[in-house]
C-alpha cells in the first residue's frame, strides 16, 4: 500500500515538473527580468534563432536611427551628461521618446526645474517606483539631480531662443 502511494506521488511530482518546464513557468528573473527585457537586452540575441536575429538586427537599426535623430534636433543644445544619460529615453529636447508603441521615456519638456527635481527625488528615494529611473539615479547626489532638473527646466527657454 505504502509503495503504491509513493509511486503515485512520484508520478505527480514528475508530471508537475514536466508541466512547469513546458510552460516556462520556472523562474525567469521576475520583475527584474522584465525590466531588463524592457530595456531590450540585445546580448540575449546569442540564444536567438537566425530568423529572430535578423528581426533583432532590424530593431537595432531602427533604434540607432532614433538615437541618431535624438542627438540632432535642430541645434538644440544640451549638456553632454544629459545627452549621454537621459536623451536616449527622453529625447534630446526632452520631448519624450517612443520606440514603436513602447514609451521609452515620458515628455519632460515644459516642466519646471522644481517639478523635475521633485520627481527625480521621488524616484531616487523610492517614493515613486521605477526600476530604470531609480537605478540611474541611485549614485547621483542631490547636486546632480539639481543640475539635471535646472537644465530640463530651461528647455522651453532654449527652444524659444532657437526660434529667434
Ligand atoms: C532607459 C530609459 C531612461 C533613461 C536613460 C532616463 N529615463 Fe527618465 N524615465 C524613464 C521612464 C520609463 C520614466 C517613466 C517612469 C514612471 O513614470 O514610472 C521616466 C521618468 C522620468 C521623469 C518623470 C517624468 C514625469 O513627468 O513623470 C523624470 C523627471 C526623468 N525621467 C528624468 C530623467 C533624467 C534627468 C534622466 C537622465 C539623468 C533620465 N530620466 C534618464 C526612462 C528613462
Amino acid at each position: 500500500m505504502k509503495n503504491i502511494i509513493v509511486g503515485i506521488l512520484t508520478l505527480i511530482i514528475f508530471g508537475l515538473m514536466g508541466w512547469v518546464a513546458m510552460n516556462g513557468g520556472a523562474y525567469n528573473g521576475g520583475e527584474h527580468g522584465k525590466v531588463i527585457a524592457d530595456l531590450g537586452d540585445r546580448s540575449a540575441s546569442s540564444v536567438a534563432t537566425p530568423q529572430e536575429k535578423s528581426d533583432r538586427e532590424k530593431e537595432d537599426e531602427e533604434l540607432s536611427a532614433l538615437r541618431e535623430k535624438a542627438g540632432n534636433i535642430g541645434g538644440f543644445k544640451v549638456s553632454d551628461e544629459y545627452k549621454s544619460k537621459c536623451a536616449s529615453c527622453h529625447g534630446v529636447d526632452g520631448s519624450g521618446m517612443q520606440y514603436g508603441k513602447k514609451l521609452m521615456g515620458p515628455k519632460l519638456f515644459g516642466q519646471s526645474a522644481d517639478a523635475i527635481y521633485k520627481k527625480l527625488e521621488d524616484f531616487k528615494s523610492g517614493r515613486k517606483e521605477n526600476m530604470v529611473m531609480k537605478g540611474l539615479l541611485i549614485h547621483m547626489t542631490k547636486d546632480d539631480l539639481r543640475r539635471f532638473a535646472d537644465e530640463i527646466g530651461e528647455f522651453p527657454a532654449r527652444a524659444e531662443a532657437l526660434k529667434n
